[in-house]
């Protein structure tokens, strides 16, 4: 069954991208937690690919905002800031942390595979962080990209990395292998307590199986990026993102991030510094540089 646009909104709509990373009533708090959260945790590297500061005074745009975490760093760097999201929920916790942290910036709740409410050539730099690997059309989005800047203006783009670890050994090999033991009932709460693991996440594995026998690929590696009920995700190696990016001149390539996480005790035993080497080589995160010729 072909995948539409309208089940990536229903999912990401629920389920507003890491807003789940702080449970603070307070709402400046909250927000406040999930950006330490963010660039605390195993996304440190998202400043360094950013470059927040680098786009002081541009016209920048990100395609798949969400909740605002990066483009509030944009805009307080002194970047002109439009976010653009599919879901209506995300723009409006968006809106609400600009207000919040009185920085401005604009806000479209918009599907960025249609033609974007933007006249061509009308900004600098588009960023865009692990969004188009969630579209049905990635395609029609970097179309979009290509049309809305300027000439000389740059990108950069997150897509989940084919050649990686997560991909060929959890995703391809040890999760198929394993998840049998998960369909008796006790088990996610067995797994769960020896690993570790989110049960709830467990549960939800569990439950897409028993609905869904004989998966496609594609169906196997959507329900293994952001949980198992994202209903699309790809993965891309350095020929795919070259392909889907071949109308940009200087692109540039380069992965970030081994989520040790994933490997419960073995993954605590793991040095910050050889984390991070894994990640430079293997990791999840296929950056994606370059400029409009
Ligand atoms: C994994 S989240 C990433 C959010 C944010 N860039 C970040 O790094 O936290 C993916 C986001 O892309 C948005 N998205 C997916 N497809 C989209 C589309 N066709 N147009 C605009 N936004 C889209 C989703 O609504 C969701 O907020």
């Amino acid at each position: 069954m072909k995948l539409e646009v309208a089940d990536v909104r229903e999912f990401w709509n629920a389920n507003p991208c890491q807003s789940h990373l702080s449970q603070a009533p307070e709402r400046r708090r909250y927000f406040e937690e999930i950006s330490k959260k963010r660039y605390g945790g195993r996304e440190w590297h998202v400043p360094k690919v950013a470059n927040f500061s680098a786009l002081r005074g541009q016209e920048v745009l990100e395609i798949g905002c969400s909740i605002a975490t990066d483009g509030l760093e944009f805009a307080k760097a002194g970047a002109k800031y439009t976010g653009v999201d599919l879901t209506p929920r995300s723009i409006e916790m968006a809106e609400e942390r600009f207000a919040l942290f009185d920085v401005s910036g604009t806000f479209v709740a918009t599907n960025a595979e249609a033609p974007l409410p933007f006249p061509d050539a009308s900004f600098d730099h588009v960023y865009s962080f692990g969004v188009i690997h969630h579209s049905p059309a990635p395609e029609k989005i970097v179309r979009e990209i290509h049309r809305v800047l300027r000439k000389g203006g740059t990108f950069t783009v997150m897509l989940y990395n084919r050649t990686s670890i997560n991909y060929y050994i959890e995703i391809m090999f040890l999760r198929k292998i394993f998840r049998m033991c998960l369909l008796p009932k006790p088990m996610p709460a067995i797994i769960a307590a020896i690993t570790g693991f989110d049960r709830q996440t467990l549960e939800g594995h569990r439950d897409m199986m028993l609905q869904k026998r004989g998966m496609t690929k594609q169906e196997w590696i959507s329900m293994n990026t952001d949980g198992p009920f994202c209903p699309l995700a790809d993965v891309y190696n350095h020929r795919e993102a070259t392909a889907l990016f071949k109308d940009f001149a200087n692109v540039r390539q380069e992965v970030w991030e081994f989520n040790s996480d994933h490997w419960s005790f073995l993954g605590k035993l793991i040095p910050l510094k050889l984390e991070r080497w894994i990640g430079r080589r293997w990791g999840w995160h296929r950056m994606i540089y370059g400029k409009k010729p």
